[in-house]
């Protein structure tokens, strides 16, 4: 997996000759993993085709504003809830002067000015333009209001002149644009985290399991890993690929999932239970696959070790978290496995048809001795960076609390 998998990318396309450029930042974006969507301003248009940025994006360009069409597939507003950040790139002078006075007359600066999302402009200009105290005045606005600036790069330029003014190149920008994402929020902690189903063999060929896709508990773990964090992903049998950066241990059972956590908690900080582990397991495991030759058969089970309360009994404990996937009285539900299992925090959704399970989407309510939150549905990917927020917004705070009154005479 790429720094940008799971990311969406909305590329801006200004007005200048770098604009050829274009179709290579595209690829590149994709190849670091990103969905990317771009909008060109009519400038764009005279130095790159939609046609060409259409078939490399793999999506449709959007141009227009105040298009019936466009507004009823994925109008400005869609455009800029989309978005978990707005590249734009080129930028010209005159696009940054636009966006410095917050002008939405067209579906670029409309659409930067809709997003909650990180916004960041590669500029490229003349040297005398970019120098010009109207375009420094306009850099300055743009600073202090949080915009990124990438670039630009000194060097020689398409109108011959040398000077700063040069756009940064697509594998320059896509790493600021990994940047982006790159909070630092759990700088030098670890974090272990428990994904997908577990495998509880009955005999050599069949198990029992449930339908987690680990969806979920990657994301987490993803986001971990952009906070800062060294991250131990410990994953039961998925379809997914090793998220870039994590360490990944594969299991199957319940009892190989406690036996991987408990080799590894001694190290953590946070401990994020996501998986969804069988609760039972057959008492005993048939040597030879089992023959049909009763008319019915019952399995024994027996309980599995139950991971997240051992994590959460250890003693100094890692900050836990646990998961819960309920079908009704969510935050009661969620209270009961909050108090029992000695949580810090329990994070749960709602499970149906629909829902949760193999989705793309999902809400979570965070549930706390003395808070309750709600992360909205959204991606699974914007979800789990939200919970790292709140995550280690909650540690620092412990953390700190527990500092204050160790101090204190
Ligand atoms: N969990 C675990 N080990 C188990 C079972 C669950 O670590 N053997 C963790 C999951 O990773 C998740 C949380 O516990 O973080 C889920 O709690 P659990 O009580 O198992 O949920 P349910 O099985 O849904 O509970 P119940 O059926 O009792 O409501």
């Amino acid at each position: 997996m790429g720094t940008l998998t799971n990311k969406r990318i909305l590329l801006g396309v200004t007005g200048g000759i770098a604009a050829y450029k274009s179709a290579d930042t595209v690829r590149r974006l994709r190849e670091a993993g990103a969905e990317v969507r771009v909008v060109m301003t009519a400038g764009a248009a005279e130095f790159i085709t939609a046609l060409t940025l259409q078939a490399v994006s793999g999506h449709p360009v959007h141009q227009q504003l105040l298009d019936t069409g466009a507004e009823a597939g994925m109008g400005h507003i869609e455009l800029a809830r989309w978005a978990d950040a707005v590249l734009v790139a080129p930028a010209s002078a005159n696009f940054m002067a636009r966006l410095a006075q917050g002008r939405a007359d067209d579906l670029l600066s409309a659409v930067c000015l809709a997003t909650e999302s990180p916004v960041a402009v590669a500029p490229a200009m003349n040297q005398q333009m970019w120098s010009n105290a109207a375009t420094q005045a306009n850099l300055a606005t743009l600073k202090k209001n949080s915009i990124g600036i990438f670039g630009p790069a000194e060097g020689s330029q398409a109108c011959g002149e040398v000077g700063p003014g040069r756009m940064l190149e697509p594998t320059e920008l896509v790493a600021l644009v990994s940047d982006l994402f790159a909070s630092g929020e759990l700088d030098g902690l670890t974090v272990v985290v428990t994904a997908g189903p577990t495998w509880e063999a009955v005999d050599p060929v069949r198990g029992l399991t449930n339908r987690s896709s680990g969806k979920m508990g990657y994301a987490v773990a993803e986001a971990a890993v952009e906070a800062g964090a060294r991250v131990i992903l410990i994953s039961g049998p998925t379809s997914l690929p090793d998220p870039e950066r994590a360490h990944t241990i594969r299991v199957e059972s319940a009892q190989e999932m406690h036996d991987a956590v408990h080799a590894h908690i001694a190290d953590a900080d946070i401990f994020i239970g996501v998986a969804a582990v069988a609760d039972y397991r057959p008492t005993q495991i048939a040597k030879d696959k089992i023959k049909k030759t009763q008319e019915k058969m019952t399995l024994d089970l027996e309980r599995t070790p139950d991971i997240l309360a051992s994590v959460a009994a250890l003693k100094p404990a890692p900050f836990t978290v646990g998961f819960a996937a309920e079908t009704e009285n969510l935050e009661q539900h969620a209270r009961q496995k909050l108090a029992t299992k000695n949580l810090d925090i329990v994070a749960a959704n709602r499970v149906g048809a629909d829902l949760g399970f193999g989705t793309d989407e999902n809400s979570l309510l965070l549930v706390e001795p003395a808070a309750v939150t709600e992360l909205p549905m959204q991606p699974k990917a914007r979800l789990a960076r939200a919970l790292i927020a709140h995550v280690a917004a909650r540690y620092r705070a412990k953390h700190s609390a527990k500092v204050h009154t160790l101090r204190r005479p």
